[in-house]
């Protein structure tokens, strides 16, 4: 029966447990999307993952959809997350990096001279982003040119040689959460008549294509990619996923990836209908405790548990998972703000102890 504290090989590496840090975007970073030096803290605190996956980081300028997020396609960019790699494997742990494009959830104001943002067709997302002057919304995006879509590709596989260089061990694509890549699975973003758009094959090319290119670049072993099948987030209707996602994982079969990464926030029950259909190693994320998270596991449902806002809050989460300690509190309000408070000062047991003690 497997443990979350099992070991797990994964490509060339060996993950001392099955407990996996979610990405998630935490707004640190300068305008430029150069990360300061306390980020190298805050993963390294949560070293004792089997694997930390970073916060979604863009492949180029115009990917650009949230304040202070993060970059991989300029050598200071590259350079300020080389301690962060450092800093964790320092540590004996695992670090892969998540790459996206957030296609039409980028406002004008995060992109180079206030241009419009790109998508598969030009739907304006319902709903509102949040800027420094407050929430503003979604624009109308401009219909993305296949000399763009080639464009792009190129942009992941460049962030994903990059990745590398900086020292992570691997890169995942983001193809959830309603940004550019789920953008082209989907029956309301995607309305394109050319080879891009239509019938799943043509849904999905976009999708193949940058994975392709990233496998290309580092091999199929270093790279893994996550889902989120019909969450609404980011105003994204999937109406056929039920035929788009076993189409997908029946596909990667024979790329022999990293892992393949769902998030399951409906409640159509998503990993129990897509485990079947995937023979490599199948990560599951959403709303997972320890004991879900154990069963899951012991069922033989997934590999590994991917914990998101739990991770956040416990940066010794594997520790307090094996002791059966009790969990910190996620504290929502810091979750986008600069700065290191509710960011690298989430107690470890080892410091509440001592506390306790003075
Ligand atoms: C603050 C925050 C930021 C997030 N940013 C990302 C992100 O950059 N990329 C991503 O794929 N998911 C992101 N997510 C979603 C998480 O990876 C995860 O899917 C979600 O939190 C559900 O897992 P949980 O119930 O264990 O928290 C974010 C979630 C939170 C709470």
């Amino acid at each position: 029966m497997t443990k979350l504290l099992d070991s797990l090989r994964v490509g060339q590496m060996e993950l001392d447990n099955r407990i996996i840090m979610a990405p998630m975007t935490r707004s640190r970073a300068s305008d430029d999307g150069v990360q300061p030096a306390y980020v190298a803290e805050y993963y390294r605190q949560r070293a004792s993952a089997g694997l930390i996956i970073t916060e979604a980081t863009n492949v180029s300028p115009l990917a650009k959809g949230y304040v202070r997020t993060p970059g991989i396609y300029t050598p200071e960019q590259i350079e300020s997350w080389r301690p962060v790699t450092q800093a964790v494997h320092a540590r004996g742990g695992k670090i892969f990096m998540q790459i996206f494009h957030t296609g039409r959830i980028a406002l004008p104001d995060f992109l180079p001279s206030n241009t419009q943002p790109v998508a598969p067709s030009a739907i304006r997302a319902n709903g509102s982003n949040y800027t420094d002057e407050g929430m503003k919304p979604f624009v109308t995006p401009r219909e993305i040119t296949k000399e763009e879509i080639a464009q792009t590709v190129k942009d992941f596989a460049t962030a994903t040689r990059n990745a590398i260089a900086a020292g992570f061990d691997g890169v995942e694509l983001h193809a959830a959460s309603g940004y550019l890549v789920q953008q082209f699975l989907t029956t309301n973003v995607n309305f394109r008549t050319d080879e891009y758009g239509g019938s799943i094959e043509n849904r999905t090319r976009f999708l193949f294509e940058v994975l392709d290119a990233m496998i290309d670049a580092i091999g199929a072993e270093r790279v893994s990619v996550k889902f989120s099948p019909q969450i609404p987030f980011n105003d994204i209707e999937e109406l056929d996923a039920g035929e788009v996602y076993p189409y997908i994982l029946e596909r990667l079969n024979d790329k022999n990836l990293a892992y393949v990464h769902v998030t399951d926030g409906t409640t159509a029950g998503w990993h129990a209908k897509l485990r079947p259909h995937y023979k490599g190693l199948y990560f599951a994320n959403g709303g997972f405790t320890l004991d879900s998270g154990a069963n899951l596991l012991a069922q033989g449902g997934a590999d590994a548990i991917v914990y998101g806002t739990t991770f956040l809050a416990n940066p010794d989460l594997p520790e307090r998972f094996r002791r059966g300690a009790e969990l910190n509190e996620p504290d929502r309000a810091t979750f986008y703000t600069p700065g290191e408070n509710g960011y690298t000062d989430y107690p470890t047991l080892e410091r509440t102890a001592q506390v306790a003690v003075i």
